[in-house]
């Protein structure tokens, strides 16, 4: 089985030595949690120490503000861009225009069949064309949000999975959620593996943390491990349980 790097320290070994090629993986976690950060030093590192390709698809934030996430950690996203290495897809559901009209980004749902269909294609076409090893979507709970039943997040996420592990790359797919267990992200369920990142205040020190909570096809470590956002990137401390 291949394996893909995660980039980040400490976290190959609890995944049982990197993804698995091929899947799918749902980082959740609240907000400020570090998904962004984890998914860009997924993205970076692999183009960095592997030459891989990569496509971050933002949702949310403009492309300016995920380069200036990139960049804050001193990660090159400039010449990775330039060199077309790292594609970033603007697929915000919403657009502020300049005149200040807000209007909805027509062109990724008009005429749509399958719910998410027309960012999924966006988003395989750029992986094709960019041979990308890597790509996160950040995030799915705000393409998720554009529908207005579960049925239709639960058809669109089945699509958008199921396109994705027929590339030969590995996604990790952001969502905003606490992992509570009494109630189970259905993303969590339709995805091959699941990673929830979360903190807590301890003496008003913040205590960040980091699970494999699911990964199908290899077996993993599913402890609760300490886990630090510092300026190269995130360090996962597999020495800290917490
Ligand atoms: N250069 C840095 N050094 C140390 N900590 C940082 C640095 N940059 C960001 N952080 C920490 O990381 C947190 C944000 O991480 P990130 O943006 O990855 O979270 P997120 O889970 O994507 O948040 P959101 O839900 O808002 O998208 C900040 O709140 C801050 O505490
Ligand atoms: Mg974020």
């Amino acid at each position: 089985m291949e394996r893909t790097p995660s980039g980040v320290e400490g976290l190959d070994e609890i995944l049982g030595g990197g993804f698995v090629r091929g899947s799918c993986v749902v980082v959740s976690g609240g907000p400020g949690s570090g998904k962004s950060t984890l998914c860009s030093q997924f993205i970076y590192r692999g183009y960095k120490e592997h030459g891989d390709g990569g496509v971050y698809v933002t949702c949310t934030e403009s492309p300016e503000e995920v380069k200036n996430n990139f960049r804050d950690h001193g990660w090159d996203i400039d010449e990775a861009t330039r060199i077309g290495k790292i594609a970033l897809l603007d697929m915000r559901p919403v657009i502020a225009t300049e005149s200040g009209i807000i209007t909805r980004n027509e062109a990724l749902f008009k005429g749509e069949k399958i719910p998410f269909s027309i960012v999924a294609k966006a988003t395989l076409d750029a992986t094709r064309r960019m041979k990308a090893r890597r790509v996160v979507i950040d995030s799915l709970t705000t393409i998720e949000m554009q529908y207005k039943d579960d049925f239709e997040v639960r058809q669109g996420l089945l699509g958008l999975v199921q396109g994705l592990s027929a590339e030969d790359c590995v996604s990790l797919m952001i969502v905003e959620s606490l992992g509570s267990r009494n109630s189970i992200p259905i993303e969590w369920a339709l995805s091959h593996g699941a990673i929830q990142l979360n903190y807590v205040s301890e003496n008003s020190e913040v205590v960040r943390s980091i699970q494999v909570v699911k990964m199908r096809r290899t077996a993993h470590d599913q402890t609760i491990y300490g886990m630090e956002i510092a300026k190269e990137g995130i360090v996962v401390h597999t020495d800290v349980r917490v």
